[in-house]
């Protein structure tokens, strides 16, 4: 009866807040900043996508929001996700919920794989921004500033050149410029150019810079014409470079959206070696492209480049063509011709306005990010559309996204938080949770409490991790609480700190029935009792395991269907408290919890367990210092 009234409670108010947050985003109780984004994914042939992650930066807006100066906290950034959608990494806390650019894991600086990306600039002009580099551990390794006279860090493109020792990346410089390319040589206009540079990773130091003021007349543009009156500072943005690559050779390629082309560039003296596509094309082809992204050479001889390209073809102002699409052109410039190879168009059928990326993956499946609402698709080499996925939430985009593999091991400790809840010494219980922000390869957690700060720590469980976070019950009031990651190999690569478990700050109110307080069990006594009884509650699979444990008794059928039940509930008003978050919701669940667990563990009559006399706490130990194993 007290169950169901405060679920019927819970339920209205869950409603009610539900409106207020966004359901599309994940929560969890052991990184309670954190709103990651779900994912919708389908998978069309799962067994022929490539492995890997997913490496993507959401935003919202690009400038921050007005009158704050700041953006939506921890939904955007840079982050990382495996193919089921499944949160790795929430790098929003390392950038202090900035936006982050062009996000990448890179597997060719040394034997270690490391990740890059662009952290934004601040409006206030604290900070241009940065190419940044971190290393499996997500410490940084290298940070590439902006130059001295240019704006910021532009967002398009920070690419690490294989070796680690260079980087390319675009800029923007605004001059004014004689329009005598338009017929009218007493006029002068401001312009942006769109150029690069290629910049010494551990210096700094310009190794290459380019312009597109020095090489490309005006009249390339799309944007700006020969009617159109002049600008002032910072002037008409005619080029607009959203990509720079470079082969082996020492050769570049960039491409310049208002141009609609593609221009291959000598690594010596900067010339312009060909134009592909726009108004002065050097190929015969028989096809077009449009407002084109993410240039790459996926490979390049002395005669025959084949490239990749995002072709838009469509942009705010209108579109050429009715799809967007992946391009892979092969490039001959001996008998100057371009042809395309493969061609993967939009799984929707719809366009891509803003963005996008094509990436070639080492078994040469395609990976395309549409960009708008972080729509992105898998293919075979033949073209077979393998994977598409999306974000739930319709309010962010990701301008480019990467898949690839990474591992990630993070320096800091994993993150566990506990509470106890209960409404008598016989169904008190602990609740534990568990992740680690950015690790790659924890398939499972092993659980230890202790009764002191000093105490031996007592294993009291595990569970396989199948999410970010992972909870697990135990029976009992546990006090201090930590857990330790498991690898594929049955080793240990991770250890929390010990934490100490939430109680409520008044039992009575939460539906204690006890006449005093309830204290701290020993691990060591209710470790031995609850041999075989564990329970975890991580992962839809494993809830018929748990509730074999839970039940101890295959034959007895009540018994499992109501440990059945019990766990779906708990698992239910986890999923609650997850969605909501709150301390006063939190509260109630546990309120809820207790209900549950009363009623069941009744009809369980199960061992009655010993109330342990807590000893206080040592003088002079920190309670962070004491690591359960050394
Ligand atoms: C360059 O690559 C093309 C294929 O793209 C190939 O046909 C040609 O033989 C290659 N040339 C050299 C010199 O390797
Ligand atoms: C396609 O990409 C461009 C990048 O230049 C993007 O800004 C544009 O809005 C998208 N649609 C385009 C270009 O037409
Ligand atoms: C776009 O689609 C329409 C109708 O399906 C068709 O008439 C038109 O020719 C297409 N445009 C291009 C550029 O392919
Ligand atoms: C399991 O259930 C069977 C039948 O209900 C019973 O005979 C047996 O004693 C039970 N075993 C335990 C360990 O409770």
């Amino acid at each position: 009866m007290l169950f169901s009234l405060a679920f019927l409670q819970l339920f209205t108010l869950h409603n009610a807040v539900a409106q207020r947050h966004d359901m599309n985003l994940m929560s969890f109780m052991t990184l309670p900043e954190v709103r990651a984004l779900k994912w919708e994914v389908n998978y069309h042939h799962r067994s022929r996508v490539a492995p890997g992650y997913w490496f993507f930066t959401p935003y919202s807006q690009i400038e921050p929001e007005q009158p704050t100066q700041k953006y939506q906290k921890y939904q955007i950034g840079p982050y990382i996700y495996d193919e089921d959608g499944m949160l790795i990494w929430a790098g929003s806390p390392m950038w202090d919920n900035q936006n982050v650019f062009d996000f990448r894991a890179i597997n060719k600086i040394d034997d270690q794989p490391h990740l890059s990306m662009i952290v934004g600039s601040e409006v206030d002009g604290s900070s241009k921004g940065k190419g940044v580099i971190v290393d499996t551990h997500y410490e940084i390794e290298q940070q590439v500033e902006v130059l001295d006279d240019l704006h910021d860090f532009n967002i398009y493109e920070f690419n690490v050149l294989p070796g680690g020792k260079s980087a390319l990346a675009c800029t923007y410089r605004s001059r004014p410029v004689n329009m005598e390319d338009f017929g009218r040589p007493t006029e002068e206009s401001w312009v942006i150019s769109g150029g690069f540079v290629e910049l010494d990773v551990a210096t700094n130091e310009v190794l290459m810079q380019w312009e597109s003021f020095d090489h490309i007349p005006l009249h390339e543009s799309n944007l700006f014409h020969v009617w159109d009156t002049p600008m002032g500072p910072p002037g008409w943005d005619y080029a607009y470079i959203n990509a720079v690559d470079k082969n082996e050779a020492g050769d570049y390629i960039i491409s310049l959206r208002f141009t609609n082309t593609i221009y291959g560039i000598s690594g010596k003296d900067g010339h312009i070696l060909w134009r592909l596509g726009g108004l002065e094309s050097d190929f015969d082809m028989d096809f077009i492209f449009s407002k084109q992204h993410d240039v790459r050479f996926v490979s390049s001889n002395s005669t025959h480049h084949i490239i990749s390209i995002m072709n838009n073809a469509s942009d705010e102002r209108g579109n050429d063509e009715n799809i967007s699409s992946a391009l892979y052109i092969e490039v001959d410039t001996v008998a100057m011709m371009a042809r395309v190879i493969k061609r993967v168009n939009r799984p929707d059928s719809s366009l891509t306005r803003v963005y996008g990326s094509v990436q070639t993956l080492p078994n040469e499946n395609v990976f395309v990010g549409w960009s708008e609402r972080g729509y992105q698709s898998e293919h075979a080499p033949n073209g077979d559309i393998l994977m598409t996925a999306r974000f739930a939430s319709t309010r962010y985009s990701t301008y480019r996204a990467y898949k690839g593999e990474f591992v990630g091991r993070p320096n800091q400790p994993p993150d566990v938080m506990a509470s106890v809840y209960g409404t008598t010494d016989e169904d008190i219980t602990t609740i534990i949770y568990v992740s680690w922000n950015g690790a790659t390869d924890v398939i499972e957690w092993n659980f230890y409490a202790q009764a002191y700060d000093v105490g031996t720590p007592v294993f009291i469980g595990h569970a396989d991790k199948t999410d970010f976070e992972t909870m697990y019950i135990v029976d009992g009031y546990m006090d201090r609480v930590a857990a330790e990651a498991i690898d594929v190999n049955g080793k240990v690569i991770g250890t929390s700190r010990i934490q100490r478990s939430d109680i409520p700050s008044n039992w009575k109110a939460v539906g204690w029935l006890g006449e005093s307080d309830p204290t701290p069990g020993d691990p060591s006594m209710i470790a031995s009792i609850n041999k075989g009884t564990d329970t975890t509650a991580n992962s839809h699979d494993s809830m018929d395991s748990m509730a074999e444990i839970m039940g101890n008794n295959d034959s007895d059928k009540s018994s499992y269907a109501n440990a059945k039940e019990v766990t779906n509930a708990i698992y239910k008003a986890h999923k609650l408290i997850r969605d909501m978050g709150g301390l006063l919701i939190f509260i109630l669940a546990a309120y809820i919890v207790g209900g549950v667990l009363y009623g069941t563990y009744r009809m369980r009559q199960k061992s009655k367990l010993r109330s342990y006399q807590h000893v206080p706490l040592e003088e002079g130990l920190p309670l962070d210092d004491i690591h359960l194993r050394s």
